[in-house]
């Protein structure tokens, strides 16, 4: 593989949609060739998924288990159908989540077993794994305030994640966190309380670092 592969995480709020718009714009305007994809979701069977685990109105009995084997459903068919064949192309591929969110939602915030959730994300992904991970840190009460005025601005749109309480959240920060220590090579933190403007600058100088000759990626 000889492409790049970045994800983007954190939790809600935390500001990954607009910082990926601006690193697409901006790498594009470079000449490089960048594909922007989602999780769970980036795939035809993979927006069905996602449809039912965040919007259908008959998740609320989902349990833990059968939402771990949902989101790793669409990311495996995300790696196959989409990800491993741009990547082979030389392609940089923008991923909003990926793997790092169900350790820190299935693992941590909905407590499985994490040698269980290793076992099931190992499967889906085999040896895909990104080159970067860009995690936005917000503190909780940020998140939470971010959070209540995206669902006053769209209050018909129920979303099963964003029902969870406060503990689950704070567990997710902290799962978030330890995932940070254990990977600092790959996983790299940026605050997500700066200016729109800043946290880009500070994406832009990890990602830099990481980018091919643009002639090269085509
Ligand atoms: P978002 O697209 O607004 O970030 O919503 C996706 C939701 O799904 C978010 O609450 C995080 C959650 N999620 C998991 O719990 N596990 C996962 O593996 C992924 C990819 C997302």
């Amino acid at each position: 593989m000889n492409g790049l592969f970045i994800t983007f995480e954190g939790t809600e709020g935390c500001g990954k949609s607009t910082q990926i718009t601006l690193l697409a714009e901006r790498l594009r305007k470079l000449g490089h060739p960048v594909h922007v994809t989602r999780e769970p979701g980036g795939t035809p069977i993979g927006e069905e998924i996602r449809h039912t685990l965040k919007h259908s109105k008959n998740n609320s009995a989902m349990t833990w288990e059968a939402e771990l084997l949902l989101m790793n459903a669409s990311r495996a068919q995300l790696v196959r159908e989409f990800i491993r064949p741009a990547l082979a192309r030389g392609e940089i591929i923008l991923s909003d989540r990926f793997y790092d969110s169900t350790t820190a939602y299935q693992g941590y915030g909905r407590q499985l077993e994490l040698p269980a959730v290793q076992g099931i994300i190992d499967l889906a992904v085999g040896d895909t794994r990104p080159d970067l991970t860009l995690l936005l840190t917000v503190s909780p009460e940020v998140s939470a305030a971010r959070l209540r005025s995206r669902q006053a601005t769209m209050p018909f749109v129920r979303d099963r994640f964003e029902e969870s309480d406060r503990a689950f959240f704070d567990r997710v920060l902290q799962g978030y966190e330890l995932i940070a220590l254990a990977e600092p090579w790959r996983v790299r933190k940026v605050d997500g309380t700066s200016t729109v403007e800043a946290i880009h600058d500070a994406i832009w100088r990890l990602v830099e670092k990481e980018l091919p000759p643009v002639a090269d990626t085509v």
